[in-house]
């Protein structure tokens, strides 16, 4: 029995809502509506978590411009907070080198991390998730008792497909999943929509490919401006998700 385990319940007790956001595969947007999620909530006055646990491929701080702060240590890691959200990430820890680590290390790596961090009262802990659907999803789930899931794909049938297989483990597992959006939409029309009748999970919506999101990385002024972060916000407000 893993002492650590016991304290994660209590560090997450006071988080009313934790969301995960996933879909299978990378480079689809998964770190980019994470941070973009997070700093809609912030922005409506909730208070907000981002947890990044790609181990191997940390982004969010790439996303929000996260470079020179640090957590603080009082009985615990205490996340800084950046541009109104609580944040934290391997990359305080690796300093900016590679984890290659395996799946028993990242599992203990996401038990260590969840144990060792005091968010604090939050409405919403947003977790960027690392793509597939292996330890780290099986241990999200594991370990944080009321995870909720927000899949993204893109319009490829090569998203589609391995969101499906997310889609399906989640269901098996009767974890609940808030919907599925499309990202990087190029043509008129939404596939994903197609896909998920008849599965009973929301569709939330499309956001365009946007060629200006590069400019705005790591700045977040910038990336509020972005046509991405207003669709996600018109998908959000429209949505029954946040409540
Ligand atoms: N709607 C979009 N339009 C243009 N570029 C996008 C869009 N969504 C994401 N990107 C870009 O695609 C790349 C992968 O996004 P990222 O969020 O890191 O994916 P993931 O976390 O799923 O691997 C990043 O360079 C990101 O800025
Ligand atoms: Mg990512």
């Amino acid at each position: 029995m893993d002492p650590r385990l016991n304290i994660i319940n209590k560090r997450l007790e006071n988080i009313k809502r934790v969301i995960a956001v996933s879909g299978g595969k990378g480079g689809i947007g998964k770190s980019q509506t994470a941070a973009a999620l997070a700093q809609y909530l912030s922005m409506q006055n909730y208070r907000v978590g981002l947890l990044d646990l790609d181990f191997c491929g940390p982004s969010s701080h790439l996303i929000l411009g996260i470079d020179d702060v640090f957590p603080e240590e009082d009985m615990g890691i205490l996340p800084p907070l950046v541009g109104g959200i609580h944040f934290m990430s391997i990359t305080f820890f690796s300093g900016g080198q590679p984890a290659p680590l395996r799946g028993g290390e990242i599992s203990n790596a996401i038990i260590e991390i969840l144990a060792i961090t005091r968010w604090g009262p939050l409405d919403f802990l947003i977790i960027d998730m690392p793509p597939g659907t292996g330890d780290p999803t099986l241990d999200v789930i594991r370990l944080m008792e009321r995870v909720e899931f927000l899949l993204v794909t893109t319009p490829s049938r090569v998203a589609q497909e391995v969101m499906k297989k997310e889609l399906s483990v989640l269901r098996e597992l009767h974890i609940p999943v808030i919907g599925v959006l499309e990202n990087m939409k190029i043509k008129n029309n939404s596939p994903t929509e197609e896909v998920l009748a008849g599965l009973q999970v929301p569709f939330l919506g499309s956001i365009d490919f946007d060629e200006d999101l590069e400019d705005a990385l790591g700045n977040t002024d910038k990336l509020l401006a972005t046509g991405f972060v207003k669709q996600l916000g018109q998908i959000l407000a429209h949505s029954q998700m946040i409540s």
